[in-house]
């Protein structure tokens, strides 16, 4: 008598992939709501396709002007980054986003040689965005990787070419979603995957007075508030959650110790949910919040020491006054 072959466990990589995902998401939200006394969510989990088309209207909105004045630097000053590089460079681009403000860069470096450009992100809907924003670009050649960032990053640089030096991207001030100590130890792991003569272009959105911040982290229109919102309107869809979005409500404020904007959600009642995937009954007090994500702003002339202490040189700085932005090139030292 023959059996059948036994099915193999693992039948597709793309949906154990996802089934992954997904559970460490339940995990993830399992884990913050049941935090005390502060509940919060990872930021990181903004980004679902919703969220990623959310982020791209605040970038446009006129009082979050990070997005703006990054651009403006980045189109000002693309001759003279790429000048200040080695000549033969792979890029890898940590969260590209849509990639619009890569463009310039992408462009000056393909005007001197072809060039391989490799986002690494892990909404997919941005990757496919960016993809389609920058294939134009004559002599560059696109591969994207929808993953985290380090995983990402040591994938691209173990397979550089001979001679190819690194040049990595982290843009937009997205450092500025770790606490301080986390963005040091950050840097410090992407330092650990560079080698020699590979830079890193770090984008940091400055101090600025604290009513400008907080306009540009609580719109007129409310474009920031349904950012924050989706993450709830995420775990219903995802997690099999029954959050009532109308029981909560936005709140950015502004926190001086740190210099960071955090953004929380406020419950407006008693307020009692089930996240059926992650197992998980959850009570959240009238007034108590979920605090869903920081971003720390930076003195431009503590870029310099927090670069060292994480192993690299900072080799320039470009800085946006209009706004309040800087772009600083760190060497591997
Ligand atoms: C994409 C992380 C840079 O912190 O300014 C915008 C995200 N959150 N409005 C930021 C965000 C609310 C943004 N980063």
């Amino acid at each position: 008598m023959t059996l059948p072959a036994p099915r193999p466990a693992v039948a597709d990589p793309a949906r154990s992939q996802a089934l992954r995902a997904a559970s460490e998401f339940a995990a993830d939200v399992r884990a913050g709501l049941t935090r005390a006394p502060q509940k919060e969510l990872p930021s990181k989990y903004l980004y679902d396709e919703v969220g990623s088309a959310l982020f791209e209207v605040i970038t446009v909105l006129p009082e979050y002007g990070v997005t703006r004045s990054e651009e403006r630097l980045l189109t000002r000053y693309a001759a003279e980054i790429v000048e200040a590089l080695p000549s033969d460079v792979k890029v890898a681009e940590l969260g590209s986003g849509s990639g619009r403000k890569t463009r310039r860069i992408l462009e000056a470096l393909c005007r001197k040689r072809p060039t391989s450009y490799c986002p690494i992100e892990i909404s997919r809907s941005a990757l496919q965005l960016c993809r389609r924003e920058l294939a134009d670009i004559e002599r560059i050649s696109i591969v994207g990787y929808e993953r985290d960032y380090l995983a990402g990053l040591s994938e691209v640089s173990r397979q550089r070419k001979p001679g190819e030096q690194l040049f990595v991207l982290f843009l937009g001030s997205t450092i500025g979603n770790f606490a301080r100590l986390a963005a040091t130890r950050f840097l410090r792991d992407i330092r650990a995957m560079l080698r020699p003569g590979d830079t890193l272009l770090l984008g940091t959105d400055l101090v600025k007075p604290v009513d400008t911040l907080i306009a540009a982290y609580d719109d007129a229109i409310g474009a920031t508030a349904a950012f924050n919102l989706n993450l709830l309107a995420r775990i219903n869809r995802e997690l099999d959650a029954n959050f009532d979005l109308h029981d909560f409500e936005h709140v950015a404020r502004f926190n001086p110790d740190v210099r960071s904007i955090e953004m929380h959600l406020r419950a407006k009642r008693d307020v009692r949910a089930e996240v059926n995937a992650a197992g998980l009954s959850v009570e959240i007090g009238a007034g108590e919040t979920i605090w869903t994500e920081s971003s720390h702003k930076y003195h431009a002339d503590e870029i310099p020491a927090i670069a060292a202490d994480a192993g690299f040189r900072c080799a320039r700085q470009w800085v946006e006054k209009e706004w309040g932005f800087a772009e600083s090139l760190l060497e591997v030292k």
